[in-house]
């Protein structure tokens, strides 16, 4: 029998766009405070795309900078995938642009948009190309440009969302290191409770979806709030059972960047530990499909992952859907 093969992480990368906009210019915007969005939601301040940047040079930057500190070249990589709700157009993916500008010119690309829990989804699926034998180094991004499709008139979700882009290199490792296991879960029956309803198929932009404002993002915020704290409990503990481990095994938890309520939450639960969580909420915001990736990238930077720890990335969103991996350092 083949023995199964390992994939670890050889290298992380990001890109965080410059401009800040904090608690205090959005107070100029809509009729909120930085006590309201602090309080609720943990966040300071988020970041916004440069005009004339995309989702793609976003994660084309994520890459790249992925690549500086990878002993793989670009020319090795075999597969690029790209997970973003905000994808630059409905296609070609844009993980096909990434292709072209890092000059992987033998990679096959394709995006995937699973909201929140892409990053999560796309590592899973990267990662069963390397243990199937079928490719040695994939590229897997998670990349967003929420700030273009945020009503700056409605409080109740303008103040949540950000940009950026995070990346992690996949490669082939030594038995018993890297992704240990996965659990990716969904539930369709509630898909409407967080939407970007019009611009595609279902309903084609016209004048119609541009007054009703169905171009942005809809959110039943108590709802989706439940529902996270669910979702988290739900994912951790089967994850934790198919590990045969318990939380207090966990060494660095890396949760979806949403609201550090619904991550308190969760983590009181499990009696996980302050120390233990990684949180840039506060500097970023909700980055989508980009905040594991990002919180994954900052916390490897800032040393706080040492190589035998077990690392736990867990997220949730619009699907619904949610999911968590388990990586041995
Ligand atoms: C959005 C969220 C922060 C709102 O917090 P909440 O405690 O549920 O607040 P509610 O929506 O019940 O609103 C409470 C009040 O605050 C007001 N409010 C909403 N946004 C506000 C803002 N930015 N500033 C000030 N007041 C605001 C509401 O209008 C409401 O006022 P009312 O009682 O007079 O009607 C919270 O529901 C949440 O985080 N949900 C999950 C969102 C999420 O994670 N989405 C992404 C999933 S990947």
């Amino acid at each position: 029998m083949k023995t199964p093969v390992s994939v670890v992480i050889e290298s992380v990368g990001a890109y965080i766009p410059p401009k800040v906009l904090s608690n205090a210019d959005l107070e100029k915007i809509v009729d909120t405070s930085d006590q309201w969005i602090f309080g609720r939601t943990g966040i300071r301040e988020r970041r916004i795309v440069a005009e004339g940047m995309s989702t793609s040079d976003m994660a084309i930057e994520a890459a790249l900078s992925c690549l500086a500190s990878s002993k793989v070249p670009a020319a090795e990589i075999d597969l690029i995938i790209v997970a973003s709700a905000s994808p630059d157009y409905a296609f070609p993916s844009t993980a096909c642009i990434v292709q072209h500008a890092i000059l992987a010119r033998t990679a096959a690309a394709f995006d995937m948009e699973i909201g929140c829990t892409g990053f999560i989804y796309a590592l899973a699926t990267g990662a069963q190309f390397i243990s199937a034998g079928v490719y040695r180094n994939v590229m897997v991004i998670g990349a967003e440009t929420l700030s273009r499709f945020v009503d700056w008139t409605d409080r109740n979700t303008c103040v949540l969302f950000g940009d950026g882009a995070g990346a992690a290199l996949l490669t082939q490792g030594p038995a018993g290191e890297g992704i240990l296991a996965f659990h990716l879960g969904a539930d369709g029956s509630q898909w409407n409770l967080l939407s970007l309803p019009a611009g595609m198929a279902r309903l084609p932009a016209s004048e119609q979806t541009l007054k009703k404002g169905l171009h942005y993002i809809h959110m039943e915020g108590r709802a989706v709030f439940k529902f996270a704290v669910k979702a988290m409990d739900v994912s951790l503990k089967a994850l934790l059972d198919k590990l045969g481990k318990t939380a207090g095994d966990i060494d660095l938890l890396i949760p979806h960047q949403a609201n550090s309520r619904i991550i308190d939450s969760a983590c009181q639960r499990f009696n996980i530990p302050r120390e233990k969580i990684m949180m840039n909420i506060d500097k970023y915001g909700n980055t989508s499909s980009a905040s594991i990736a990002i919180a994954l990238y900052e916390a490897y930077s800032e040393g706080r992952i040492k190589k035998g720890d077990l690392v736990v990335l867990v997220g949730f969103g619009a699907g619904l859907s949610w999911g968590s991996l388990a990586i041995r350092w």
